[in-house]
This record gives C-alpha cells, structure tokens and sequence, in this order.
C-alpha cells in the first residue's frame, strides 16, 4: 500500500520535473531569441564567389533550422560553456543547397573587417555550429582573456563554434576557426585567398590534408612564398627545408625543436595532438609538392 502510493507520487513528481525541465530548456531557445531587440537586426549575408546569395534573419533562420544547446570548450574563456546553435552544416544546405559541399573554402567577415577563412573539407569532416546565443547565461558574451585581463566581448550577430568534447582534435586546434561577430559567409576558391601557398591543382589528399594543417599550426609564424606571419623565417625561398635537411630531422625538429636548439622560438607541435605522426607526415608532403611550386601555382 505504502510502496504504491509512493510510487504513484514519484510518478507525479516525474512529470512535473520533466515540465519544469523542459520549460527551463527550451524556452530560452527560439521565442524568446526572436522578439530580443537588440538580436532582431541580426542578419548573416550569404554569397558564392563574391555574388550575393540570400541574406538571412536570426528570425528566418530560427524558422528554418531547429536550434539546440551545445556545450563546447571555449577556447576564448578556457572553458565548457554552452551556446544556443544550429549545425552549420543544415544551415549551409538551406541556403546553398547541397553545392556548398564541392567548393573548397569558406570565407568569414566579422563586424571589425577580420576575415578568417576555412577548408570545407573541415566543416565536412568535423561538427561545427553557428552559435546564436548563450544557453547557459544572459547575453551573448564570452569573457576572453588578452594579455592576462578578462574581458566581455560580445559575440553577435553570430558564431562559428566546433563540437570539441569529444573531438580531440579540435579541441587541440583551440581557436582556430571560431570567427565572432560574424557577418557573413562566401564560398571562394583556396587560390583567391592564398594565391601562393595553395597546392597547384590536382594536389593529392595528404598534400591538401598538409596545407590545411600548416595553415593551421605554422603560418601564423612563416611565411610561404611569400604568405603568411612574419615570425619565424620564409619556408619556401631561397630553398625549401625539405632541400636543405633530411625527413628525420625535419620531423624531429617540427616535434621538438627545442631538443635540437635549446634557444629556439619555434614551439613543438602540440604534443597532444592526436595522429601527430601523420600531421607531421602530411605537413612534409606539402612542403616537398611547394617546393617544386616555388611562386605558388601562378608562377610566371
Ligand atoms: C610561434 C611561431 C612558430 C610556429 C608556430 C612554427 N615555427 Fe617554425 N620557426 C619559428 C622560428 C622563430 C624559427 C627560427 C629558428 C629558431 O628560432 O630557432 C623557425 C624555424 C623553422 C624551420 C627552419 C629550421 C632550420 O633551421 O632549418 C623550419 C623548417 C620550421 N620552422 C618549420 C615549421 C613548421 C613546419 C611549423 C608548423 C608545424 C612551424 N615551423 C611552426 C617559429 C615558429
């Protein structure tokens, strides 16, 4: 008698749990994003090629794809927060159809002019968001640190974010690839964008697979054919690393440069990094191919 009533309550309190739940879930998500004033004028411009494509509202936006929460580790803040986001993918093929699929790169403005851009074949092979809103907190807001201060930066209108709990490797890629204040999105060609350091056509995958990586951990440094950062030196001119040092010493200088020159100022590639081994592989393919590319694929 005893056990059944209190089964019959819990059964109650069940129920209204998942009412409460649920209303707490959910409501913060579409409707209440929707008549936010400050949100209403969120618009994402879309376009291929630099010709305009479809603009879209936080509104029609919210119309077209369901929203979720998703938790990631913010590499901005250093820690799991959850955002209001809807696959980025789903909201790629509802503006592009599927064609999106077979271009090679995507190219991000941001309100300040800052224009990231990535790989397709990135967004295609790991879990990425566009982020709308905080689901855990009022304000769309991250609180990012720069030179030891914490600091409030707003994120709207938008936010490319990567699923990375459980994807190790962006999760070591740390920021690469999370434009804030996004504003709009173009499909472009690898070549408009980096017109030197793009494999010449007909790249094979690891090659293509090594120019996503050294994008990703070494060009903010060197410069290729003339692209990229400034820190370390040019990597293609007069010669290529791969003449001048054989593949062993290659590999263990990109690993553990400091094993090899105490005083260097090249960081190791991030130890935790999973398939190292092939990244570093993959990285060398490229350089020898650039190697026989010396003014990039538009050589005269
Ligand atoms: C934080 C900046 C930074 C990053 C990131 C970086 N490097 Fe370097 N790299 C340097 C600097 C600085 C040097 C100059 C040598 C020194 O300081 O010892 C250098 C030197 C080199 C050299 C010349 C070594 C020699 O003496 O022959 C190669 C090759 C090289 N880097 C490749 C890479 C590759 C490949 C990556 C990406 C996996 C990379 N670097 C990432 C800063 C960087």
């Amino acid at each position: 008698m005893a056990r059944s009533q209190r089964g019959e309550r819990g059964g109650r309190v069940a129920v209204l749990w998942c009412v409460l739940a649920c209303g707490v879930l959910l409501l913060p998500l579409a409707p209440a994003q929707a008549t936010d004033p400050k949100s209403a004028g969120a618009v994402l411009a879309f376009s291929r090629h630099s010709e305009s494509v479809a603009r879209r509202s936080l509104a029609s936006l919210l119309e077209t794809v369901p929203p979720a929460s998703v938790r990631v580790y913010e590499p901005y803040e250093d820690r799991v927060v959850e955002f209001s986001a809807w696959p980025f993918a789903r909201v790629l093929d509802a503006v592009y159809s599927k064609s999106w699929r077979s271009e090679e790169e995507l190219l991000f403005t941001c309100i300040d002019g800052y224009q990231p851009s990535v790989p397709v074949a990135r967004v295609l092979s790991h879990s990425a968001w566009l982020a709308f809103d905080r689901a855990d907190q009022p304000g769309f807001t991250i609180r990012k640190q720069e030179s030891g201060e914490f600091k409030r930066v707003e994120l709207g209108p938008f936010y490319l974010i990567w699923e990375n709990l459980k994807d190790e490797q962006m999760r070591q890629e740390a920021d690469y690839g999370w434009p804030y204040q996004l504003v709009s999105i173009d499909l472009i060609r690898s070549r408009d964008r980096f017109p030197k350091m793009t494999p010449p056509p007909g790249a094979p995958a690891d090659v293509l697979a090594g120019f996503a990586a050294f994008r990703v951990h070494c060009s903010k440094c060197h410069k290729l054919n003339g692209e990229g950062g400034s820190i370390g030196p040019e990597l293609n001119a007069a010669a290529s690393p791969v003449e001048l040092r054989d593949p062993q010493w290659l590999r263990a200088w990109i690993e553990e440069p400091g094993r090899i020159r105490p005083e260097t100022r090249m960081p190791p590639l991030n130890p935790a990094l999973p398939e190292r081994a092939r990244t570093v592989d993959e990285i060398l393919a490229y350089l020898r191919v650039m190697a026989t590319a010396r003014s990039g694929p538009e050589a005269r």
